[in-house]
């Protein structure tokens, strides 16, 4: 695929999880609107990311990737977002703490509103309507009116995503997110958890850090980097037209960059090779992310990142990894040999999510928590015995208290999860379930630190 890019080269190309747009004139309109629009990020900051994340692909950061399914129109608060950056914050100290090295924190927020479906069409007491496909493009309501694909909805996701981006940007620099604060929030975590005694040592031990740093006099007022953080969106560039749109040319470098997101990544359902967005993305220079799944073969993926990292760019590509907690030990060794071998840079990340969806008895979709635990230690557990970086981790998460995931410290069992069962799309873990992957993480990472830092002893190769 040498032939030349262009922001809609993608067009030529097959496509799958496209809409249907009935007014082609009203989603033209639209697109041209929308790329008069100024940019949510600047090209600068999709480079620092880069940067951080080159850290994570060198095996010396960790990143921390996160937040809502689908964000909806309807759930679009102050207090939603601000609940979610809090836990966000709270679980990136405890990482850091573990890692002894820096997180890079990526929320899927202010632009994850597309969503790709497992078919076109949705059957409800013999009424076949169009599946919901994310508020950007038509409503969750089961009637034909909602179901409709809407362009003017894109205009509403234009808006929300600024609106969150601009009171993430104030949390993240304006005092909110100081790390004593964090701090003090973390503590009250822990004295509530069921499982509080074994989450106590290393609050204890954050809580001596800053105690002895204050004595020295390293504390928020007089250090701003103890009241600022860098914090980053992304979101599945699903909706091609939208990113079309959204797509600028850098004036300092002359580069094209995604300007709806900091990062943005491509679904496990979209990523064929010779199709529209492999091809929207291999020309835009922002950091990407993929989804591999349990059907992505060795060869496969080294050809895809031939075509979106040629230049083998450490920071460009995370690869987000979601097999299910059964499959990671059987799919995943085998990627990561391909990739050492062929001296490939790139961030190992663990979505235990997607891999890990059942139905409960109740009906509902759910995700329990043991499962996810597992995948995510499989996940280590692949890295350390292939002598790679376990570089990051992927989660539906929210910072409300719902009921969508099962298990964690308060056990919530198939029987509570039609008390707060609020999601858009899939099952979220919540605040406290959320931490609570932090903590069982810390002690993850905290092996991966030691094993690293113990002298080799072992013979020269
Ligand atoms: C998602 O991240 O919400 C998603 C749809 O994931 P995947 O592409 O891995 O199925
Ligand atoms: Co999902």
């Amino acid at each position: 695929m040498s032939e030349r890019w262009t922001p809609n080269s993608w067009r030529a190309k097959p496509i799958q999880q496209v809409p249907t747009y009935p007014d082609t004139a009203a989603l033209k309109g639209v697109e041209r609107q929308l790329a008069g629009f100024p940019p949510l990020v600047f090209a600068g900051e999709a480079r620092k990311l880069k940067r951080a994340l080159a850290k994570v692909a060198a095996g010396e950061a960790f990143l921390l990737q996160g937040g809502d399914c689908a964000e909806s129109f309807a759930e679009h608060s102050a207090d939603n977002i601000r609940d979610f950056f809090r836990v966000f914050l709270q679980m990136a100290v405890v990482l850091t703490f573990a890692g002894a090295s820096p997180v890079v924190k990526v929320g899927r927020i202010a632009g994850q509103f597309a969503k790709p479906r497992s078919a076109p069409t949705e059957t409800v007491d013999g009424q076949e309507l169009p599946s919901y496909r994310g508020d950007i493009v038509n409503d969750i309501e089961f009637t034909a009116g909602a179901r409709t694909p809407d362009p003017r909805r894109q205009m509403e996701a234009y808006r929300q995503s600024a609106a969150t981006l601009n009171l993430l940007r104030a949390f993240a620099t304006g005092g909110y997110a100081n790390l004593e604060n964090v701090h003090r929030w973390m503590l009250g975590f822990v004295k509530d958890s069921p499982l509080s005694s074994r989450y106590r040592e290393l609050a204890d031990r954050i809580t001596e850090t800053l105690d002895f740093m204050r004595a020295i006099g390293i504390d928020p007022e007089t250090h701003p980097e103890m009241r600022i953080t860098d914090f980053y969106t992304s979101h599945e560039a699903l909706l091609l037209g939208y990113e079309e749109a959204m797509t600028r040319v850098d004036s300092t470098s002359g580069d094209w960059y995604a300007t709806s997101g900091h990062l943005i990544w491509i679904g496990d359902r979209t990523r064929q090779l010779d199709h529209a967005h492999v091809e929207y993305f291999r020309g835009i220079k922002n950091p990407i992310g993929m989804k591999c799944g349990p059907s992505l073969e060795a060869d496969e993926l080294l050809k895809l990142i031939d075509l979106l990292n040629p230049e083998n760019e450490p920071g460009r590509l995370a690869l987000i990894c979601r097999f299910g907690a059964d499959k990671v030990f059987d799919r995943l060794p085998a990627l990561v040999r391909a990739v050492k071998r062929e001296g490939r840079a790139v961030v190992w990340s663990c979505d235990p999510m997607h891999g890990n969806t059942i139905k409960a008895g109740s009906g509902y979709k759910t995700r329990p928590f043991e499962a996810i635990m597992l995948e995510i230690r499989n996940f280590f557990a692949v890295h350390q015995a292939e002598g790679t970086h376990a570089g990051g981790v992927h989660l539906e998460m929210t910072g409300k208290p719902v009921t969508e995931c099962t298990g964690g410290a308060r056990a919530l069992s198939d029987a509570d999860l039609h008390d707060r069962y609020h999601t858009f799309c899939d099952p979220r873990l919540n605040a406290e379930q959320a931490l609570e992957v932090a903590f069982l993480m810390a002690e993850l990472i905290k092996r991966e630190r030691q094993g690293r830092e113990r002298p080799r002893v072992e013979a020269a190769e």
